[in-house]
């Protein structure tokens, strides 16, 4: 198995410029006209390859950004709090441009594809990554709750589609490797999700820093509270209750799942681990990157 082996036909995706889109949610002339797409200066974008924070991210941003939320609004949908800036339709107020400042917005897109107004500009974006072994697990399972998505049989299946990238929005590698080549251009803080697993209360502290947000123990401390996966875990909104039915199939699975570091290795074999690791050392040559695999690593080394 390589990333060279054929891809399968997955009709919910189309192919536009080397990267993978959802047809129920984008056209190619939507996501062109992102490129143009008027950028704040307090803008802040949430960005990350799937299956790597996203929704934990955008929980802990919008509990730091909004006194209301912490004080009892969360009962507004995630998709409004933090909007996805290539899925307009799935928030309340999808003319972006009315939203008030500063604006929150999360994406999936390869930095070739965000507004070019982000570049060399004061708006903040923060790059959320998690080790692929078990974005890639992760994903499985998540596919399989997807109404329109092709389903794999099996967590091989999967696990080539994967690697070879057809998946939305691409292969893990290319985003990656996008967005940390071309981190120079960016206002942009990095995260690693493994991070927020260990210690959360201090990527918390990062995060406001970054933002210039200050909080005192105490707002931090419910920041902390109302983002434990415990807490999330019993949210219908984390859940995704608002996208139950025509998006996802909640009684297939639940998408705050386990929040585990290293659950890779409860489903993939040995051989698929180390086609895995040939790749990645090819595809992450020389780039000052580096993931933790294993929760126990941190345990060893204590
Ligand atoms: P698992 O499927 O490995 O459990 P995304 O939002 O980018 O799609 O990422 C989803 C992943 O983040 C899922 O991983 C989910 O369980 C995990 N997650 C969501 N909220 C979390 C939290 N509060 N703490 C830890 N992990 C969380």
């Amino acid at each position: 198995m390589s990333s060279n082996t054929p891809v399968a036909q997955d009709d919910h995706l189309y192919r536009h410029k080397g990267s993978f889109f959802l047809k129920k949610w984008t056209t190619p002339e939507f996501i062109d006209s992102l490129q143009d797409f008027k950028i704040r200066d307090d803008d802040i974008f949430l960005i990350t390859y799937p299956k790597s924070g996203t929704i934990w991210t955008q929980q802990v941003l919008s509990l730091i950004c909004s006194d209301g939320h912490r004080n009892g609004t969360e009962n507004i949908n995630t998709s409004d709090r933090v909007p996805f800036i290539e899925f307009p339709q799935s928030c309340d107020v999808t003319d972006y441009n009315n939203r008030c400042s500063p604006r929150l917005f999360a994406s999936h897109l390869p930095n070739e594809f965000v507004p070019q107004g982000l570049k060399n500009k004061k708006a903040k974006v923060i790059y959320v990554m998690r080790n692929p072994k078990d974005v890639v697990k992760s994903f499985y399972h998540f596919q399989a709750m997807v109404v329109d998505a092709q389903k794999s049989p099996d967590f091989n299946h999967f696990f080539e589609k994967f690697l070879n990238g057809h998946v939305y929005p691409g292969r893990w590698f290319d985003h990656i490797k996008g967005w940390y080549m071309n981190k120079d251009d960016y206002n942009i803080l990095l995260i690693k999700y493994e991070d927020m697993i260990k210690d959360l209360h201090s990527v918390v502290i990062q995060i406001c820093a970054f933002l210039g947000m200050e909080l005192n123990e105490e707002a931090i401390d419910i920041v902390i509270r109302k983002a434990s996966f415990n807490e999330m875990k019993m949210d219908p909104l984390a859940n995704k209750k608002d996208f139950s039915g025509g998006t996802l199939d909640l009684n297939l699975g639940t998408f705050v799942r386990k929040g585990a570091v290293g659950d890779w290795k409860n489903i993939m074999t040995v051989a698929q681990s180390e086609t895995f690791d040939k790749i990645y050392q090819e595809e992450m040559e020389g780039l000052s990157l580096d993931f933790t695999w294993d929760a126990t690593e941190w345990i060893e080394n204590k």
